[in-house]
């Protein structure tokens, strides 16, 4: 073993050399100190000159510090007064690092930052501090590994939800258009049925002037009426022919009578009965007016048809529409009266309503869902449009007596464990992003509370929830949702602000940086 003191010795004297590093002095930093000269130059004081016998030789020269690289001795230099970056620890095995120079010498192994614990070569106290890079190194590059495979599951993940989003919105994009296409072919079959209505109602109107509707209160009359007139008619005939019988065999009778001069008999010659058989003959001959039996139909239509009935048939059709139009015209300016032909609709016209009462439910069904699509297209999902494809994802955790619950862009849940109870904590506003300081801010507040603490960073991004159930005496619930990079959806702390005022601590993939792929578009875009 060398002597601490003649290592010392050794290693300043090699300085001389320009192929010895000084101690505490890292590689790229070694040009500073591989002067040829005899003398060192401060390196941010060149006024100030030493022999270089007196780089690290235990005494504060430079008000910089650079002559001590490898000692404790410009330690009480205030930190930003100092020209170089530390104390270099090499740390063969793991990586290199530099330690404050206050940390050298000081009889501690700093295996934490000089995991080599080349710090202590003066072996101060007897501290001796053998190199534990292998294990240290080790278990670094392991979770290194780990953590370069999270930030990698976590980027994978954003990308596929950035895909699905993308997915989503085209499919959204589709149903617009679907839906725009949809809606003008439903006011085009709107209009038609409505035409259709009212020339099924024209023309029922129509023929209800020729013909009473069957089924109509007219009709029913009129055929009741028909039926015993028939009756009558039968009965009346069949009468007739039994006096006419009993005529001839009166005749028969009466020839035999005066053939045997038997005595005239008047009542056969009886001007009641000669007045009814006048009667008789006039029911029979009677040709009955059914039309006017039924009456002219009380429409105006009807009386403006019996006008155009003279005229050419085009010309018939156009005054017809015509009337149509203005009516509805009054119609629909409460002037007149919907038209409902004596409470009754024919079948006919009861189908043509029914069907342009469905295409209108249809196309007011239609022009809502293209609302709703369009709004759900105009929607902030923020960056890369990637909370789409999160929307009515829920996550779920426990804290204390409650159950948190946040469904991705619709609310957030409290939910008592003791009696059930759910508490809206609000309704999904927003997302807005943060400058540092407020993500500084939020980070503190969970650094006090948090019950276990996570890799990343919190990104700045938040979500906002507001309109939350009325708190007693307060305002509405409402949280603000924290974001930061995860390979999971995961709630990782709530915080109670103040009074109904929340704080939600939660990791996705969707708030992972947009670097990758903003690097795949830009590949893309040189291609
Ligand atoms: C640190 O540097 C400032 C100027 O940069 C100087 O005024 C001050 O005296 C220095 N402190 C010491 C302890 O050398």
């Amino acid at each position: 073993m060398i002597p601490q003191k003649l290592l010392l010795l050794v290693t300043s004297l090699s300085l001389a050399s320009a192929t010895t590093i000084p101690r505490g002095v890292s590689p790229e930093d070694a040009k500073l100190y591989a002067a040829s000269a005899e003398t060192f130059t401060c390196l941010t004081h060149p006024t100030i000159q030493i022999p270089l016998s007196r780089v690290n030789d235990d005494f504060c020269d430079c008000p910089d510090g650079s002559d001590e690289p490898g000692t404790s001795a410009c330690a009480n230099l205030p930190h930003k007064n100092l020209s170089i970056p530390g104390f270099y620890c090499a740390n063969i095995g793991h990586m290199p690092a530099f330690l404050p120079v206050s940390r050298v010498n000081d009889g501690v192994c700093d295996y934490d930052i000089c995991c080599d614990g080349s710090d202590e070569w003066a072996g101060v106290g007897g501290v001796k501090c053998p190199s534990r890079c292998a294990e240290i190194g080790k278990a670094a590059r392991k979770m290194a590994a780990e953590k370069h495979a999270a930030r990698s599951k976590a980027a994978k993940s954003r990308e596929e939800l950035v895909r699905k989003a993308a997915v989503l919105k085209r499919e959204l994009q589709d149903g617009v258009a679907a839906t725009k296409t949809q809606i003008a072919a439903n006011k085009v079959k709107v209009a038609g049925l409505k035409k259709k209505l009212a020339e099924t109602e024209e023309m029922e109107r129509r023929r209800a002037v020729r013909n009473p509707k069957p089924g109509s209160r007219v009709a029913v009359l009129t055929s009741a009426a028909k039926e015993k007139s028939e009756e009558l008619r039968a009965l009346l005939k069949k009468l007739r022919e039994q006096r006419d019988l009993a005529e001839e065999k009166l005749h028969r009778t009466e020839a035999i009578l005066r053939k045997f001069k038997e005595e005239y008999n008047p009542n056969f010659n009886d001007e009641g009965v000669k007045s009814a058989d006048r009667d008789m003959n006039a029911v029979m001959e009677e040709e009955v007016d059914w039309e006017e039996i039924a009456g002219p139909e009380p429409e105006e239509a009807a009386k403006f048809y019996q006008l155009t009935q003279y005229l050419p048939s085009t010309a018939q059709e156009w005054l017809s529409t015509k009337i149509t139009e203005a009516r509805e015209l009054l119609v629909s300016n409460g002037i007149l009266a919907p038209q409902k032909t004596e409470g009754f609709e024919s079948a006919a016209v009861a189908a043509a309503r029914d069907a342009l009462t469905a295409a209108e439910r249809e196309d007011r069904d239609s022009v809502n869902s293209l609302a709703d699509l369009e709004k759900s297209l105009t929607t902030d999902f923020g960056p890369s449009d990637v909370f789409r494809a999160l929307k009515g994802v829920c996550i779920t955790r426990q804290f204390g007596e409650y159950d948190y619950e946040l469904c991705f862009m619709e609310k957030a849940t409290q939910k008592s464990r003791k009696d059930n109870g759910r508490q809206n904590l609000g309704s999904f506003a927003a997302i807005e992003m943060v400058d540092e300081t407020s993500r500084n801010e939020a980070a503190g507040v969970f650094a006090s509370s948090w019950e276990e603490n996570h890799d990343e960073p919190l990104s700045g991004m938040v979500l906002k929830h507001d309109n939350g159930a009325q708190c007693w005496n307060g305002p509405k619930r409402s949280v603000a949702v924290e974001l930061y990079c995860c390979a999971e959806n995961e709630i990782r702390n709530v915080v109670e602000m103040e009074k109904c005022v929340y704080r939600m601590e939660v990791g996705t993939p969707a708030a992972c940086k947009e670097q990758e792929a903003k690097n795949q578009e830009r590949a893309k875009d040189e291609l």
